[in-house]
């Protein structure tokens, strides 16, 4: 029996992750901690309520009395870190909480890491950290070249991991990973968003020229390229976890906006994203030689997020018709209309 802690288990991977791990394993326990922050939702973890093996606890990384409890009342074993402040928009607005959550409380389960002595910490990263990447694709050992608050909270996480890997051997594998797509992200990442406002003939707000470039990856392709590092991976290892295959922003839109049957005069140009990272593009071949592959590709993962949104409209709804949403989604696009 093996007792698993998700921080972040409330979100959209992390979500994703558990509903993964209870389908493929039977000897094993998986405590979700989470802050229930604007992105957490127990609506994600709805399939799993009544699983025996499944517990939630609410609380804060950033509280380290909260996380010793939970560690010592349920015997972690493995510790899988998705808990964040991931909104890249957001972040420009608000960069204090991610500096606490995606720093401060990855240096506290890290301390609880060690305390314990786990047999796995593994640390849920971005593409974002390599920085924008005009040309060829960034490997493990590329230097880190933040340039937003979140991926640069991001990488102070990262690297507070190897830190604790060399300075007290606590046996960490981080994962870096492309832009996920599917099943209960937040409507305020940019495919959730155009697939839903396209539903309900609103624009789709589309930043500058729309020639930025994401590796867009199936979350279940992601989660199991999780399980495999966790299986597989060597400690102190990092790991790029993508398909390798980049795509525009315009096409996505256009893609989708295809499979609903809505018009191209739906995409609304709007003032570009400050600092906005032009192309992430990973080089995968490290994940690879574990014996992981992607088996979604681009059109793929998009054509299963938008079945999936157009068969969940009770799951989004509620978030899209809340105050909190509504008030961000003002503040967030009010006036930024560009003349097509
Ligand atoms: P999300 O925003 O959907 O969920 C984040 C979860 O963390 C929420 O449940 C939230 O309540 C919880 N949380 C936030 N602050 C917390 C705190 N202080 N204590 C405890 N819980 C807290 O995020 P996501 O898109 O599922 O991303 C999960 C992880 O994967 C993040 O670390 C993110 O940086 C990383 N990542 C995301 C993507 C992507 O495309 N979404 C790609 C690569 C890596
Ligand atoms: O690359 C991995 C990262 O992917 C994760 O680490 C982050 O947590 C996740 O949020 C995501 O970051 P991005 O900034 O790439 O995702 P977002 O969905 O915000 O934007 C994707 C692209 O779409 C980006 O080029 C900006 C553009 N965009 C975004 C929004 C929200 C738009 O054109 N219009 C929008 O309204």
């Amino acid at each position: 029996m093996k007792n698993f802690l998700v921080t972040g288990g409330a979100g959209f991977i992390g979500a994703n992750f558990v509903h993964l791990l209870l389908r493929k394993y039977d000897d094993i326990q998986v405590v979700v901690y989470d802050k229930l922050t604007y992105a957490g939702n127990l609506d994600n973890l709805l399939p799993v309520a009544d699983d025996p093996r499944y517990h939630f606890e609410q609380g804060d990384i950033c509280d380290a009395a909260r996380v010793d409890e939970v560690m010592r009342q349920y015997n972690i074993d493995v510790i899988v870190n998705f808990a964040a402040e991931t909104h890249v928009d957001r972040s420009l607005m608000e960069p204090g909480s991610f500096i606490q959550t995606d720093v401060y409380g990855t240096y506290v389960l890290l301390e609880a890491a060690k305390k314990y002595g786990v047999e796995r910490y593994h640390q849920i990263s971005t593409d974002e950290v390599y920085g924008e990447v005009l040309e060829g694709r960034s490997t493990e050992e590329d230097r880190l070249h933040t340039r937003s608050p979140y991926s640069a909270s991001k990488a102070g996480g990262d690297l507070m991991c190897l830190a604790y890997h060399t300075s007290f051997g606590v046996p960490v594998t981080i994962t870096r990973g492309s832009n996920n797509i599917g099943p209960y992200q937040f409507p305020e990442k940019v495919v959730p968003l155009f697939i839903t406002n396209a539903i309900d003939d609103i624009p789709l707000p589309l930043y500058g020229d729309g020639m930025q470039m994401r590796d867009y990856q199936y979350v279940q392709d992601h989660c199991e390229g999780i399980d495999v590092v966790l299986r597989k991976g060597q400690p102190g290892e990092i790991y790029n976890l993508g398909t390798g295959v980049e795509t525009p922003n315009i096409t996505m839109a256009r893609l989708i906006l295809k499979l609903l049957n809505k018009p191209e005069s739906l995409i609304q140009p709007i003032t570009d994203r400050p600092g906005h990272d032009r192309r992430y593009a990973l080089d995968c071949s490290k994940i690879q030689a574990l014996g992981w592959r992607n088996r979604y590709n681009f059109e793929q993962a998009i054509e299963a997020t938008v079945k999936w949104y157009v068969d969940n409209e009770w799951w989004w709804r509620k978030i899209k018709s809340g105050q909190q949403y509504k008030e961000y989604y003002e503040r967030q696009y009010a006036g930024r209309e560009l003349s097509r």
